[in-house]
C-alpha cells in the first residue's frame, strides 16, 4: 500500500492554473509546488503572470514556474497557449480553472444601480460568464481533451459559496441609501457562473470518467483582504465559525483535489465556508 503522504505527490506533473496572477491563484500556485509539481502561470497578460511569479518565488525560490498568457475568453488565446506548451514538450496534468472578474460597484444616488438584477447590463452579463464560465469550458475542452487523450488528468474548477446558496443581498446593503433600487447588490453573473461551474464539474466528471479525467469543484467562502469592517461584520454574523477564510485555507484541499490523495473522487464540490452554507 502506498503511504498516505506520497499521494499527494506531484513530483513530475505539470499544472496549469488560470487567472495565476490574483489573491487566490498566487495560493493555489503556491499549494501545488509545495507537492512538487511545476506550473504554467497563466493569467491575461504577462505583468499578472510575472506578478504571481513573483509572489510565489518569495516563498518557494525554486519553484518550477512557467508563466504563459492565456485570455480565457478566446479559444484562439487558448489554443495559441496548448500549442506553445505542447510546442516545448510540456502537457498538463492538472487544469485549475480560477480566473474569474470580480465586479466593482460603484453607487450614484438618484440612479437605479447598475448590479441590480432590473438593471443588470447585457454586456457585463456576457464579458463575466465569458470569463468565469465560458472560459472554464473552453480550458476544459482544450487542456482537459487532450488529458483525456492521454488517458490521465484532473480538473479543479473553483466555485465558491455563492455555488450552493443565494447571497444574502442584506449584507451589501450601505445604510446611507435610502432608496432600495439604488442599493448596490451581488450581481447575478456570480451566482449563475458559480452554479454553472459546478454542473460543468459534474457533465465533464461523468463524460471522462472512463478516460482517466478527474473533475471536482471547490467552493470557497470568503477570504479576509482588508474589506470594510461593516462588511466583514455583517458577513461574518452568517458564518458559524464567526470569522472569513485566512488567504492560505484552501491550500490543503488543492493539494488534495488535484493529487492521487483524491483519487477516487471526481464529480464533487468540496464546500469549505466556515460553516455558512450550513446554516
Ligand atoms: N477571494 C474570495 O474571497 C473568493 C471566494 C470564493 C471564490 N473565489 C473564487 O476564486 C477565484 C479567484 O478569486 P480571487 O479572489 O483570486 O480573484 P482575483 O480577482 O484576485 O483574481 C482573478 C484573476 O483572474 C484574471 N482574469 C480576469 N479576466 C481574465 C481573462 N479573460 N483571462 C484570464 N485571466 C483573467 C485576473 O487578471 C485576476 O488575476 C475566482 O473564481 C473567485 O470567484 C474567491
Amino acid at each position: 500500500m502506498t503511504a498516505p503522504s506520497t499521494r499527494y505527490d506531484l513530483t513530475g506533473r505539470t499544472a496549469l492554473v488560470t487567472g495565476a496572477g490574483g489573491l487566490l491563484g498566487r495560493q493555489h500556485t503556491a499549494a501545488l509546488v509545495d507537492v512538487g509539481a511545476r506550473v504554467i502561470v497563466t493569467d491575461i497578460g504577462p505583468s499578472q503572470c510575472e506578478a504571481a511569479i513573483t509572489a510565489v518565488r518569495a516563498i518557494a525560490p525554486g519553484a518550477d514556474l512557467v508563466p504563459v498568457t492565456i485570455d480565457v475568453t478566446s479559444q484562439e488565446s487558448v489554443q495559441a497557449a496548448a500549442f506553445d506548451l505542447t510546442s516545448r514538450g510540456i502537457s498538463i496534468d492538472i487544469l485549475v480553472n480560477n480566473a474569474a472578474i470580480d465586479p466593482k460597484v460603484t453607487s450614484t444616488p438618484g440612479v437605479m444601480h447598475s448590479s441590480r438584477f432590473e438593471a443588470f447590463p447585457v454586456p457585463q452579463w456576457q464579458m463575466e460568464i465569458a470569463v468565469g464560465l465560458t472560459g472554464a469550458m473552453l480550458c476544459s475542452q482544450v487542456f482537459g481533451g487532450a488529458m483525456a487523450k492521454r488517458g490521465r488528468g484532473v480538473i479543479l474548477n473553483i466555485a465558491s459559496d455563492l455555488g450552493v446558496i443565494a447571497p444574502d443581498q442584506r449584507i451589501y446593503r450601505q445604510p446611507n441609501i435610502a432608496r432600495s433600487e439604488e442599493q448596490p447588490v451581488k450581481p447575478v453573473t456570480y451566482s449563475v457562473i458559480k452554479h454553472g461551474l459546478i454542473g460543468l464539474t459534474k457533465y465533464l466528471a461523468t463524460y471522462w470518467a472512463d478516460r482517466g479525467v478527474r473533475v471536482n469543484a471547490i467552493s470557497p467562502g470568503g477570504v479576509f483582504n482588508n474589506q470594510d469592517p461593516a462588511f466583514v461584520e455583517k458577513l461574518t454574523r452568517l458564518i458559524p465559525m464567526g470569522r472569513m477564510a485566512h488567504v492560505d485555507e484552501y491550500r490543503a484541499a488543492i493539494q488534495f483535489l488535484c493529487s492521487d490523495a483524491s483519487s477516487y473522487m471526481t464529480g464533487q464540490n468540496m464546500v469549505i465556508d466556515g460553516g455558512r452554507s450550513v446554516w
